[in-house]
C-alpha cells in the first residue's frame, strides 16, 4: 500500500534553496523547516525528528546513534551534500533507515575552489591583499613577494572521484600538470582522459608538487595528513584540502609550514569549523583559508536541493532512492514497511 505524500511529514533542518522545497510541496508532501539561521542542536534535532516521517539533513547535523535510536521510526534521511560523515551509517543501516545524498551537484564548484586556492597559495595572494590593507605596499621590489609557477608540475590527488577529476581536468588544461592519484580503486576514466597514474600513498607524498585532497572523511582518512605524511612531502609543495578538515591535523600542518617542510597550504575546510580568528595559519604568507564555500554557487546549491528532494519523492512514489548511501537499508525497510 502506498503512503500518500499528504500523509508524509518532511522536516528540513535549515533553509535550503527553494527548488527542492517546491518539488516536495508540488508532490503534496507536508513540508516544514527549521526557521533559524544556525545549525540545530542535537536535542532540537531529536525533538523535530520525532514528529515527522522523513528528514532532510545538512552536514552540520549530528545524526549519531543517539538521534537514530530516538528517531528510528524515520522512513528516510536525505542529506543535502555529497559528504555524510555526520551520519552514523552503520547504525542507520542496522535500524533499516535508508540514507540519500547529493553527489555530483558540486563537483565543478568545489574543483573551482581547489584550483583557486592552489593559485592563490602559489602567489601568496591572500597575504598580499592583507598587506595592502595594512599600508605595507611600499614599492616594486625585484626580489620580494616571489611565488612559484605551476606549469608542468605534478598534481597529486588524494581521492580521485567526481570532484578530484574536475580539479585534475583544470590543472591539466591550464598548466599541463602531470596527474598522479591515490585511491582505493583505479579511476580508468581519469587514466584515459588525463593519463593519470595510480600511485601508493607514499609515492603521492613524495612526488606531488601540489597535493589536493578530495576524499571522504572516514576511519581510514581521518588525520591521515599528519606530521609523518607532511615530512615525506617536497619542501616546495602545496597542500590543498577542500574535502573535510579532519583529514589533516591542523597543528601538524602549521608546524610543517612553519618549519619549511612544505611550502604552502590552501584550505576550504578546517578543524574545527568555523576556524578561530586567532588561528596562526591565517597570518602565514603561503596560506589561504576559505570558510567551507566549495559548493557555494547558485547552480550547485540548487542542484543539491533538487537531488535531496528527489530522493524523498522517489522513495515514497517508487520505493527507490536515486542516490543512496546504504542500499541494504532500503531492502530492510521494504520488508519492515506497511506501505
Ligand atoms: C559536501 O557536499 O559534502 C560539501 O562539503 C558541502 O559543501
Amino acid at each position: 500500500m502506498e503512503k500518500k505524500p499528504q500523509q508524509v511529514k518532511v522536516f528540513i533542518t535549515r533553509g535550503i534553496p527553494d527548488i527542492g522545497i517546491e518539488l516536495l510541496k508540488k508532490e503534496g508532501f507536508d513540508v516544514s523547516a527549521w526557521p533559524h539561521d544556525r545549525p540545530m542542536k542535537p536535542g532540537e534535532l531529536i525533538e523535530e525528528g520525532k514528529k515527522v516521517n522523513a528528514i532532510l539533513t545538512l552536514l552540520t547535523d549530528s545524526i549519531d546513534t543517539n538521534f537514530l535510536n530516538a528517531c528510528k521510526h524515520l522512513d528516510i534521511i536525505s542529506q543535502f551534500s555529497v559528504g555524510y560523515d555526520n551520519i552514523n551509517i552503520t547504525e542507520a543501516t542496522r535500524l533499516g533507515i535508508p540514507i540519500g545524498y547529493a553527489p555530483g551537484a558540486m563537483s565543478d564548484a568545489t574543483a573551482d575552489v581547489a584550483f583557486g586556492l592552489m593559485i592563490a597559495v602559489s602567489r601568496k595572494m591572500f597575504y598580499m591583499h592583507k598587506k595592502i590593507a595594512k599600508e605595507e605596499w611600499t614599492y616594486f621590489r625585484p626580489k620580494a613577494n616571489l611565488g612559484i609557477e605551476l606549469k608542468n608540475k605534478t598534481l597529486g590527488i588524494f581521492g580521485l572521484g567526481r570532484i578530484g577529476l574536475q580539479m585534475a581536468i583544470r590543472c591539466k588544461g591550464a598548466y599541463n600538470m602531470k596527474i598522479i592519484y591515490h585511491n582505493r580503486r583505479e579511476n580508468t576514466e581519469a587514466e584515459q582522459l588525463l593519463n593519470a597514474t595510480l600511485v601508493t600513498f607514499d609515492e603521492l607524498l613524495h612526488q606531488s608538487d601540489v597535493l589536493s585532497v578530495h576524499s571522504a572523511l572516514n576511519s581510514e582518512t581521518r588525520g591521515i595528513f599528519n606530521k609523518n605524511s607532511f615530512s615525506k612531502m617536497k619542501s616546495s609543495s602545496i597542500f590543498i584540502n577542500t574535502a573535510r578538515g579532519s583529514i589533516h591535523d591542523e597543528q601538524d600542518l602549521f608546524d610543517a609550514l612553519d618549519a619549511g617542510i612544505i611550502w604552502g597550504a590552501g584550505l576550504d575546510v578546517t578543524n574545527p569549523e568555523p576556524m578561530n580568528a586567532s588561528n596562526p595559519l591565517l597570518s602565514m604568507p603561503n596560506v589561504a583559508v576559505l570558510p567551507h564555500i566549495g559548493s557555494a554557487t547558485v547552480e550547485a546549491r540548487n542542484e543539491m536541493s533538487r537531488l535531496a528532494a528527489v530522493n524523498i519523492i522517489e522513495f515514497y512514489k517508487h520505493n527507490n532512492i536515486p542516490n543512496i548511501v546504504n542500499p541494504e537499508a532500503l531492502e530492510i525497510s521494504k520488508t519492515n514497511r506497511t506501505f
